[in-house]
């Protein structure tokens, strides 16, 4: 695809907001990759053929030994680059000019005041407006043949140019929402500086994506694990599309899925897939093996084993697989530089139960591995996949076991479904479900004494889970009114045998995780 489509690379030095700005490029429907530093290589780069570069920031000093360098092949290609922040202060230094150390870190707001008439700050009708910094060193002296456009407030350059090599040199972040006009000077690096003409648009990408397959896995056989969710539902309707009948998809009911959603899943995919959706019962094998199994690290382990293991067996059945598709997104595949300890996965060992079987020999196709999330939903759509489907919210590989701390038994599975079932059905009918990002319930290992009628109970406590988020990074929690609290709790209790008390979880992420286990 790459090579039709006109690429922006990002070039990584650590940034924490460096996955932010290939989001605005999106946005504005052109095509980015980003890649780390120390991966940008001549290589690299021929195979991409960019159309122009940005430089992210990062938490280092340029002036610092064993600080990230500008690659030299970069300044070769003579493209346009726009160098953030420490990208910013790699050019200066390349160009001979000098960075100082600033005896005070300047973080957040600041004000800019325009000095000359840019390309980058094309159609900006202000002359001073606010701007996100985070910055210790600041330039001391630009290079020949740059000129200077901005000054923050406090004197220091806030941009700089050079026209002839086309080098956009910017101290403050465009890519973060505090900063005023952020969208419209990247806007202006794309189309005005590297003047991107292509725009990348959905429809566009999965006529070329279907190509791909096509010309890739030809006649051979291509297998995928289905699991109800959106990323390999759009990943197995855009290989139904390349290769038909040799599409083959495996859904595994591990006994850990929400109510009736084998059923449902089952009864979608039968309908599109044919004889070639396979569905596997399973859940005997996941709930034997999880037996007496308290431990939260532990349960994802054996989730995870036994679902490569039934997996594997049932794929040996189809004979002469060549591929295995997996429906990894763009987020998963962003190499973090881990200044900052790398991303959440290490938290928890998750995400992507579907890290499946290497050992089958199988080649791997990752359709999706470009897109975010949003423009996945937007490829579903455009494949005309049931909106419910695509709406839904997120669930974890491990499923319900993730949602009951403590051991796991059928019967606490299934009094977890009853109340999951109840509370999600509430958020649907009162048109909350698509407000929350969200929402689950969880069934306590401790048991309550209640009141019901003249009778005293001893029953189960849950807890429910609702969080407004953009990526499940972080999370803040959803702020019912006291009515519905009210309605979820008593509609939970009466209608759920086992359950006699109902709490709110209030907790944000960070400090919690948005699955309690
Ligand atoms: P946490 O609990 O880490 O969850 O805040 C963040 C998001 O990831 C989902 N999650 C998982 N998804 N396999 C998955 O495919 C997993 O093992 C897994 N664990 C958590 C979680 O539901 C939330 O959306």
């Amino acid at each position: 695809m790459n090579n039709k489509i006109e690429t922006i690379l990002i070039v990584d030095y650590g940034s924490q907001y460096t996955q932010l700005i290939a989001r605005r490029i999106r946005e504005l429907e052109a095509f980015c990759l980003v890649y780390p530093y120390n991966k940008i290589t001549n290589k690299l780069l021929n195979e991409i053929k960019p159309s122009a570069f940005i430089l992210s920031g990062g938490p280092k000093s340029v002036l610092d030994k064993n600080s990230p360098k500008l690659d030299y092949c970069i300044l070769k290609m003579q493209k346009p680059i726009l160098a953030i922040c420490y990208g910013m202060q790699l050019i200066i230094r390349s160009f001979k000019g000098k960075i100082k150390r600033s005896i005070h870190r300047e973080y957040g707001h600041t004000f800019i005041n325009l000095k000359k008439n840019s390309l980058i700050f094309n159609a900006i009708n202000k002359k001073k407006f606010k701007v996100w910094m985070s910055h210790g060193d600041n330039i001391n002296k630009i290079p020949k043949k740059f000129t200077i456009t901005s000054y923050s407030d406090n004197n220091i350059i806030s941009s700089t140019e050079n026209i002839e090599d086309k080098i956009y040199c910017i101290q403050f972040h465009p890519e973060v929402y505090h900063t005023d006009f952020g969208k419209k000077i990247i806007y202006n690096f794309v189309f005005k500086i590297a003047k991107i003409k292509i725009k990348f648009k959905i429809k566009n990408f999965i006529d070329n994506k279907i190509l791909e397959l096509k010309n890739k896995i030809k006649d051979q056989k291509i297998i995928c694990g289905l699991s109800g969710g959106v990323d390999s539902t759009v990943t197995a309707y855009l290989l139904k599309k390349a290769v038909n009948k040799n599409l083959f998809c495996i859904f595994i009911d591990n006994g850990l899925l929400r109510k009736n959603e084998s059923s449902e899943v089952s009864k979608i995919f039968r309908k599109k897939f044919g004889k070639n959706f396979i569905k596997i019962n399973a859940s005997n094998i996941f709930l034997k093996n999880l037996e007496n199994v308290y431990d939260p690290e532990r349960k994802r382990k054996i989730i995870g084993k036994t679902f490569i293991e039934v997996f594997e067996k049932s794929a040996k059945k189809i004979l002469n697989v060549k591929y295995l598709a997996q429906g990894t997104l763009y987020p998963d595949v962003i190499e973090s530089i881990p200044f900052f300890g790398g991303p959440t996965a290490k938290i928890k060992s998750h995400h992507n139960v579907g890290g499946l079987p290497k050992k089958m020999n199988l080649k791997i196709i990752e359709p999706l591995r470009e897109l975010f999330k949003d423009e996945v939903r937007n490829v579903g759509k455009n494949l005309n996949i049931d909106k419910n489907l695509l709406l839904r919210h997120p669930f974890p590989g491990p499923g319900l076991a993730i949602r009951i701390p403590g051991t796991i038994n059928r019967k606490k599975i299934l009094i977890l479904q009853q109340a999951d079932y109840i509370f999600i059905k509430y958020l649907k009918d009162k048109n909350l479900y698509n407000k929350i990002w969200q929402a689950f319930v969880v069934l306590l290992p401790i048991k309550s004494v209640g009141v019901m009628g003249d009778e005293r109970t001893y029953n189960y406590c849950v807890s429910i889970r609702a969080i407004t988020s953009v990526d499940g990074m972080t999370a803040d929690f959803y702020m019912f009114n006291e009515k519905q609290l009210r309605e979820i709790a008593s509609k939970i209790i009466n209608n759920v045998k086992g359950i006699n008390r109902v709490l709110y979880d209030f907790t944000s992420k960070p400090p919690g995780t948005i699955e309690w286990e």
